[in-house]
C-alpha cells in the first residue's frame, strides 16, 4: 500500500534527520533526499508535501545548495525551515542579508498574523529556537510576514495561495515548544495529511521488503546483543529465517556478564540462530598501548569485520551483512554535507576491501526511541528493549587512554555496581544512558593508614530523547552516595569516583 508520503529536501542542516523523525511521530511516512535529486524523480512521485530543510551555508556562497525553482510550480505545499526559507524567499525574489549578529537559541516569537494555518492553536507569545546568520530582509511578492522576533522581522512567512510557508526558526527541536503544533499544521492544515503510517506498518513493510530482497541469499548479522543488533537481526530472522547466520562477536569489552546473558535470551527464547566467537584476546592485543580514541574505534571496527569474514568464509559463501546501524552513527561520522564528531565504528571503521557483497541496515533512517517501538512490534520483552544503549567499541570507548585486561576488569566492576544500585533506585527508565569511566587518572587518597596511589572513576548519566543533544541525570545525592562508597570500598584499585556534569554539546555522551 503507498502510504502519504512528506519529502523531506536535505539542503545539509544538522537536524535533518530530526524532522524526519518528528514528521513520522505524527504518522506520517517521509523520505529524506538530497538536494541534488532531479526535480523528474520528485516529479515521479506523488509527495503531500515537502520540507527545506536548514544548511550550514548562506544563499550567496558560491556552491550553496540551491534546487531548481520549477518545484514551486508544482502544486505541492513546501515548507521551507532556517536556511530552505532563506532559499525560497530568494529563488522566489525576496532578499537575504546577513543578521546585525549571529542569532543562536531561544527567541521571543510573536505570531503577528494569527490566522495562517501553520500557527493553528499556537499561542501568540511564543518562543523559536534559532541558529542563523542570514536571515529574510524582503518577502517575494505574494507573501506577508506571519511572524517576528525583536531581532528577526521575518521569523515567518506564508503565501497560502500558493501553499508556500517558511520558518527562520527550527520547529523540529525541542526548544520550541509549539514547533510540533507547527509541523503538525503544516502536514495535517495545508498538505491535508490523514496520518496513515504507524510503526508497526514501518516493521510489516521492513520484513515485507527484507524476504523479497533477501530470497535465497545467505545473510550474516553483526550480533552484538545491543538494544539496534538484536532488533536489526531479528528483523532480518522474521523475513528469512534460517537463512540468517549471528556473529556475535564477544571482543571482551562488553559489560559484566553481558554476553552470557545475551545468548540466553536470543540464542534461547527467540531461537535465532547465533555464533559467539570469542575474540577477547585478539582484540586486546591489537588494542595493546593504544590511546589515540579514534584509532581504537577504527582497530575495532576493522577487527570486528576481520573477525566476520573469518566466521563466514567457515559457514560458506555468505552474500548479505546486516548491521543495526542507526540514524545518529549516520549523521555523527558525517554526511555529505555535516561535519565528523566521531567515526562510530559501524559506519567511519568499515574496510575499503570488505568481503561482503550487500550490507543491508534495515534502522539506518530510526532514531534509538524509534527502534525500541520497532523491538516492542516485533514482541521483545520490554527488559531487553528497554537496555541501554551500548556502543559497539564497548568499554574501549570507557577507558581513556591504553586498555587492558585489568582496566577492563575493573571497570566492569564499578559499572556493575552504578547500575545496580540506579536499577535499585527505580531510575533505570528516566535514566536514557549511565555507566561508569575509567578516567586514566589517578591522584592521591587515604585508605586505612596508608596513602594511595589509584584511578578515579567518572559516573555519567544523561537524559535524552534522541541522543543528538543530552542533558546530565539529577540522580539524587543518597544514591550517588551510595554507589561512590560500594564502588571505593568493593572495587580495588579505585580510590576516587567522580560525576560528570556536562550537557552534550559541548561534551559528547561518552567520554571516547
Ligand atoms: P556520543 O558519545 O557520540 O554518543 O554522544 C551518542 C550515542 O551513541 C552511542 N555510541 C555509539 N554507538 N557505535 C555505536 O553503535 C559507536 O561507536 C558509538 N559511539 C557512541 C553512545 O553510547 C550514545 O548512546
Amino acid at each position: 500500500m503507498e502510504h502519504e508520503t512528506i519529502l523531506i529536501l536535505d539542503f545539509g542542516g544538522q537536524y535533518n534527520q530530526l524532522i524526519g523523525r518528528r514528521v513520522r511521530d505524527l504518522n506520517v511516512y517521509c523520505e529524506i533526499l538530497p538536494y541534488r535529486t532531479p526535480l523528474d524523480k520528485i516529479k515521479a512521485r506523488t509527495y503531500k508535501g515537502i520540507i527545506f530543510t536548514g544548511g550550514p551555508k548562506s544563499v550567496y556562497a558560491p556552491g550553496s545548495p540551491s534546487y531548481d525553482p520549477a518545484i514551486f510550480d508544482l502544486g505541492i505545499p513546501i515548507l521551507g525551515i532556517c536556511y530552505g526559507a532563506q532559499f525560497m524567499a530568494y529563488a522566489l525574489g525576496g532578499q537575504v542579508a546577513p543578521a546585525a549578529e549571529r542569532e543562536y537559541g531561544h527567541s521571543d516569537l510573536t505570531i503577528t498574523d494569527t490566522s495562517d494555518l501553520i500557527f493553528k492553536n499556537v499561542p501568540k507569545q511564543t518562543a523559536g529556537w534559532m541558529s542563523h546568520t542570514d536571515q529574510i530582509t524582503r518577502v517575494p511578492a505574494g507573501f506577508h510576514i506571519t511572524a517576528a522576533t525583536p531581532t528577526c522581522p521575518v521569523g515567518a512567512m506564508s503565501c497560502p495561495e500558493r501553499r508556500l510557508y517558511g520558518v527562520q526558526f527550527h520547529p523540529e527541536v525541542n526548544h520550541t515548544p509549539e514547533g510540533n503544533t507547527m509541523l503538525r499544521n503544516f502536514l495535517y492544515e495545508v498538505c491535508g495529511c490523514s496520518g496513515d503510517w504507524q510503526m508497526s506498518t514501518f516493521v510489516e513493510n521492513t520484513v515485507d521488503r527484507l524476504r523479497t530482497e533477501l530470497a535465497g541469499k545467505k545473510v550474516l548479522a553483526a550480533f552484538s546483543g545491543g538494544v539496534d543488533s538484536s532488533v536489526a537481526s531479528l528483523m532480518v530472522h522474521k523475513a528469512v529465517g534460517s537463512q540468517l547466520t549471528c556473529i556475535f562477536v564477544d571482543h571482551g569489552l562488553l559489560r559484566k556478564n553481558e554476553g552470557d546473558e545475551v545468548m540466553s535470551v536470543f540464542a534461547h527464547s527467540f531461537n535465532m540462530n547465533i555464533i559467539r566467537v570469542n575474540a577477547r584476546e585478539r582484540f586486546l592485543s591489537k588494542l595493546a598501548g593504544v590511546t589515540d580514541p579514534e584509532r581504537k574505534r577504527k582497530i575495532i571496527g576493522e577487527e570486528f569485520i576481520r573477525v566476520f569474514e573469518e566466521e563466514a568464509r567457515k559457514i560458506g559463501k555468505v552474500d548479505v551483512l546486516v548491521q543495526g546501524t542507526i540514524y545518529p552513527d549516520v549523521i555523527e561520522s558525517g554526511t555529505d554535507d555535516a561535519a565528523t564528531i566521531k567515526s562510530h565504528h559501524n559506519v567511519g571503521g568499515l574496510p575499503k576491501n570488505i568481503e561482503f557483497k550487500e550490507l543491508v541496515e534495515p534502522l539506518r533512517d530510526l532514531f534509538k526511541d524509534e527502534v525500541r517501538r520497532a523491538g516492542t512490534e516485533m514482541g521483545i520483552p520490554d527488559e531487553l528493549v528497554w537496555r541501554q544503549p551500548f556502543p559497539g567499541p564497548g568499554l574501549a570507548v570507557r577507558i581513556l587512554g591504553d586498555i587492558t585486561a585489568d582496566k577492563i576488569a575493573l571497570l566492569q566492576d564499578a559499572d556493575a555496581i552504578f547500575r545496580e544500585e540506579v536499577a535499585k533506585a527505580g531510575l533505570n527508565r528516566e535514566i536514557s544512558q549511565y555507566f561508569a569511566v575509567l578516567t586514566n587518572l589517578r591522584s592521591v587518597g587515604v585508605m586505612g593508614d596508608s596513602r594511595t596511589y589509584d584511578y578515579t572513576v567518572a559516573l555519567r548519566a544523561v537524559t535524552t530523547q534522541d541522543f543528538m543533544t543530552s542533558d546530565w541525570a539529577k540522580i539524587p545525592y543518597e544514591v550517588l552516595e551510595r554507589v561512590s562508597s560500594r564502588i571505593v570500598n568493593e572495587v580495588q584499585h579505585v580510590n576516587r569516583v567522580v560525576y560528570d556534569i556536562t550537557t552534550k554539546p559541548p561534551a559528547t555522551i561518552e567520554w571516547e
